[in-house]
């Protein structure tokens, strides 16, 4: 199989290590195993006694009852590990599609999402969000993108690079959809519990049936990407037997310390989960506040949930403006085009603690520029 640059990683590779400030991260803010350790008494101890030798494929037990506690109708049994979200999504894609099958993906998206399986020999619809309407899909469209060989609806809520959350009538509707349609439903939840308002978050996916498949991670709403841990849930047998079965291709277990200590934080992921958020809100108030600012270069949907939100540049190529952005300012911004967006959006990342000087540079090198076009 043959794929191309993943854009938006290819994008990071250049400047995630040496730029002052990345005003586009997906993640949160992450912690050191000290600060992780300290939620749990007797864990330091436990950490270091932990056993370095291969672990358990499907991923240690104890992880795998921590995570199927977070769903509604799951038992660990129908929860497998990777390392990170990932792996997940090429191994779900690489189980459930052969040559030839179609799939309808949430646009924009993040890149593996569909690559993999136009990799496989897939044709892809993508089912796009309309920036009009808040970044909304229609569940109509959804129906005019169907055709005899889809075999697989790919979603992700809330979304990435939008914050967009779907309401819980669309997402019944469209559980229902792919039941009746006999198509999988594989939904990628990797910012589920970031919802700004509790009484927005929906239900997972795999609590719909055996249609579903989750997808989960310990690297975005908790702030543990350094970890690599990531999951799916589903309680379709088939499909679990046949994705257990492709690990053995890719990384066969997990590293037995990050498994540890992604058990630790799920059992007090709420904390994690309470400290994140407190961190986004508060960032959200200087970008609201940063956007007034400037209301005929940026335009500014605010995301319902989630570490990440899609302004629109009004003026000028987006990608010349982080280009220069990222060299003069030091101020890492992603351009749509990483996405294959094409109206100048560009993602702006909430969830780490330095936002507010990384926004002070930005605005100070925004009046810079107007000092400059006045002169
Ligand atoms: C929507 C979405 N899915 C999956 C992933 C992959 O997560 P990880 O890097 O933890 O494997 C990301 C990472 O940015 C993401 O945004």
């Amino acid at each position: 199989m043959k794929l191309p640059p993943f854009k938006l990683e290819r994008y990071f590779a250049r400047y995630e290590f040496n730029t002052e400030f990345l005003l586009c991260s997906s993640d949160c803010e992450a912690m050191s195993i000290a600060d992780l350790l300290a939620l749990e008494e007797g864990t330091v101890e436990r950490f270091h006694g932990h056993w370095l030798g291969y672990t358990e494929s499907l991923g240690s037990p104890t992880l795998r009852k921590e995570i199927a506690a977070m769903y509604a109708t799951t038992t660990p049994g129908d929860v497998l590990v990777f390392a990170g979200a990932n792996e997940a999504i090429y191994l779900f894609m690489m189980a459930a599609l052969k040559e030839n099958d179609h799939i309808i993906v949430h646009a924009p998206h993040y890149q593996s999402l569909s690559e993999v399986a136009k990799g496989i020999g897939c044709m892809v619809s993508p089912w796009r969000a309309r920036e009009e309407n808040g970044w909304a899909l229609d569940l109509n469209e959804l129906r005019h993108l169907m055709r005899p060989s889809t075999k697989a609806v790919i979603v992700n809520l809330p979304h990435n690079p939008t914050g967009f959350l779907m309401p819980r009538a669309d997402f019944d509707a469209l559980n229902k959809f792919a039941q009746e349609n006999n198509l999988l439903l594989f939904s990628d939840e990797v910012y589920r519990e970031s919802e700004y308002d509790l009484a927005d978050r929906l239900p997972a996916a795999v609590d719909y049936g055996p249609h579903a498949v989750s997808l989960g991670v310990t690297s975005k709403t908790y702030g543990l990407a350094g970890l690599r841990i990531g999951w799916l849930a589903t309680r379709n047998r088939e499909l679990y037997e046949k994705i257990a079965s492709l690990k053995d291709y890719t990384t066969i277990c997990n590293s037995a310390p990050s498994e540890f200590l992604a058990e630790v934080a799920m059992r007090h992921r709420m904390k994690l989960v309470n400290r994140n958020l407190a961190i986004i809100k508060h960032n959200l108030a200087i970008v609201d506040d940063l956007f007034s600012h400037h209301p005929s270069l940026f335009s500014w949907h605010r995301p319902k949930a989630g570490s990440m939100g899609f302004p629109k540049l009004l003026q000028g190529d987006v990608e010349s403006f982080c280009d220069e952005l990222v060299m003069k300012a030091g101020v890492l911004l992603l351009p749509g085009s990483v996405y294959d967006d094409t109206h100048n959006h560009f993602r702006l990342g909430l969830g780490r603690k330095n936002l507010p000087q990384a926004a002070e540079r930005l605005e100070g090198y925004l009046t810079n520029l107007n000092l400059n076009r006045t002169l």
